[in-house]
């Protein structure tokens, strides 16, 4: 396997409904969003060059669903499947973070 030029993780850490602390996955659907990203990549044949791998949980739980993106170390908060392509072309394979979605500094 060749080493990818970026790792994504996407959040899809679930919790019972109502604790205090909500989830990713539970009430935001990021299961769905790891699908579509999934999606996406496979249409463009890209990987090796881009990883993807679910995650647990990221920190700010109550930003979700949160992207974290290495080596870069940038955390996306709140991205949805209309997100996808902005962070492919830009980010991913244009190596400039998506502006609008990063979490914000006291998240990360
Ligand atoms: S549950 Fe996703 S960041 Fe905590």
């Amino acid at each position: 396997m060749a080493r990818p030029q970026k790792h994504v993780f996407v959040c899809v850490q679930s919790r019972p409904p109502g604790h205090p602390k909500g989830s990713c996955g539970a009430g935001r659907n990021s299961g769905a969003l790891l699908q579509s990203f999934i999606g996406e990549l496979d249409r463009r044949s890209l990987w090796g060059r881009i990883a993807i791998t679910s995650a647990g949980c990221l920190g700010p739980c109550d930003l979700g669903p949160n992207v974290l993106v290495y080596p870069d170390g940038i955390l996306y908060s709140g991205v949805t499947a209309e997100d996808i392509p902005a962070l492919i072309d830009e980010h991913l394979l244009g190596d400039k973070p998506v502006e609008r979605l990063l979490a914000p500094a006291e998240a990360w």
